[in-house]
């Protein structure tokens, strides 16, 4: 099938590989002229592996364009995967999506449009109303994304489940014609509820890991280890063992923003989402847990050597949006300290957020002379590091936002290390 997809961002591009990858014919529209030209120079545009080799693979199937008249002329379906950013008030900003159908309608009188960004329920209803008042007809299929970056191929090529919002016949046989060719569970429904299905996954994971942050925090206090307490309930298959990892709260480009969608929604349909505003604010308060406890050392960062590792909000992504990283950061260099950051991918692009702090190519080079140690992402480079690493240290005094090293280890070792959770 002949498939266009506007926006080449983080879904967009791994959507546009895995419809090649299984026969479809992909035309890819952004507004980014870098983007673009770098697509068809064969580089890819953002770090997942293994869509460097998927794009490669595929090329004879895929085009890349800044031209709408060339995305859309032979298009038989137009997805939709353009960012979907919070507003000041929680709310979604739909400016992209509403420029992705006004330019759709300069060149289609009628089309099969797939939403496959996060959008608020009743967002593609109002497109549908919207289409008409500029003479064109559309048909909208809600089409929400499960994916997860770092993991994004694989989720696309092999999903949990395809979810597809219809009103007609028209469409729903559409969608099972492009997806003929994954074998996993598919989910028809109306376009409300499948809208709907997106934000609840989404929110149930950001609560679940506010639930678990909670629960370490408490453990710390009396002495539990919440690693232990995780392994004890999730044998419970009721419970299940993913997304019991205690942490310095969550980031990225949808816990954030989609959880405060629906809150904002639920509001204004004079409902309230209490679980939901729980897992914002204690997300909120999770961020800034290590900086806290080294309050405890440092009534002052004035002048402090602080090595930070990890950047990025999950390892395998140059993602840096909502990164806990970053708030951290913010704090540490307003409040006067000397920070020297490493990250695999993440440095440069922190570099342009804060032009103070000293980009170092490997841990170690991070940590010499630091009076203390903040890691926030628990990538494998840093995960593998040994305590004789830590040597090289003023202070070996370490805060770590993603348990990477046994406690009993690192304390027998010498350094004064703290996890999440880690009571006992
Ligand atoms: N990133 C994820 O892990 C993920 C997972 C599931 C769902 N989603 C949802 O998918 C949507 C896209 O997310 P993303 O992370 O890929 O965003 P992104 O910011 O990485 O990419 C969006 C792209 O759209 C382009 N764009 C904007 N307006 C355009 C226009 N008028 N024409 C052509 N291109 C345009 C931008 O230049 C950018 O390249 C969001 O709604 C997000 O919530 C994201």
């Amino acid at each position: 099938m002949k498939i266009s997809i506007i926006g080449t961002g983080y879904v967009g591009i791994v959507a546009a590989a895995t419809f090649a990858e299984y026969g479809h014919d992909v035309v890819c529209l952004d507004v980014v002229k870098e983007k673009i030209d770098m697509l068809n120079s064969g580089k890819c545009t953002i770090y997942e592996p293994g869509l460097p080799e998927l794009l490669t693979n595929n090329k004879e199937r895929l085009t890349y364009t800044l031209d709408n008249e060339t995305a859309f002329k032979d298009a038989e379906v137009i997805f939709i995967a353009v960012g979907t950013p919070e507003r000041e008030d929680g709310s979604a900003n739909l400016k992209y999506v509403y420029d992705s159908v006004n330019n759709i309608a300069k060149f289609k009188k009628s089309a099969f449009i797939v939403m496959k960004s996060t959008v608020p329920i009743g967002t593609n209803d109002k497109i549908v109303e919207y289409s008409k008042s500029l003479g064109v007809d559309f048909d909208l299929i809600s089409n929400p994304e499960f994916l997860a970056q770092g993991t994004a191929v694989d989720d696309m090529l092999r999903p949990s489940r395809i979810v597809i919002g219809t009103e007609t016949e028209a469409a729903k046989k559409i969608m099972e014609d492009i997806y003929a060719p994954w074998d996993c569970p598919k989910v028809f429904t109306n376009r409300c509820s499948a809208e709907m299905i997106k934000y609840t996954a989404n929110d149930f994971l950001a609560l679940k890991i506010s639930y678990v942050n909670e629960i370490a925090n408490l453990c710390e206090k009396v002495g539990a280890n919440v690693l232990k307490v995780m392994e004890g309930i999730s044998y419970d298959d009721r419970i299940g063992s993913k997304f019991l990892n205690p942490g310095c709260g969550y980031g990225g480009s949808c816990f954030p923003k989609d959880t405060k969608a629906l809150h904002w929604l639920a509001g204004f349909n004079d409902c309230e989402l209490k679980t939901v505003k729980a897992a914002i604010d204690v997300n909120e308060n999770q961020k800034l847990t290590l900086t806290k406890k080294a309050r405890g050392y440092f009534p002052s960062f004035l002048g402090l050597n602080v090595a930070v590792l990890g950047l990025t909000f999950k390892p395998n992504t140059d993602d840096l949006r909502e990164a806990p990283s970053l708030v951290n950061i913010r704090l540490l260099t307003d409040e006067g300290a000397n920070v020297k950051v490493y990250d695999p991918v993440g440095s440069e692009k922190t570099k342009e957020k804060f032009p103070t702090v000293v980009v170092c190519e490997s841990p170690t080079e991070t940590l010499k002379n630091a009076d203390v140690c903040f890691i926030f992402t628990d990538w494998n480079e840093i995960k593998t590091l040994k305590p004789s690493d830590f040597d090289i240290m003023k202070n070996k005094l370490v805060f770590d936002g993603r348990n990477c090293f046994p406690l009993l280890e690192m304390k027998e070792y010498g350094i004064d290390y703290h996890g999440i959770g880690l009571g006992a």
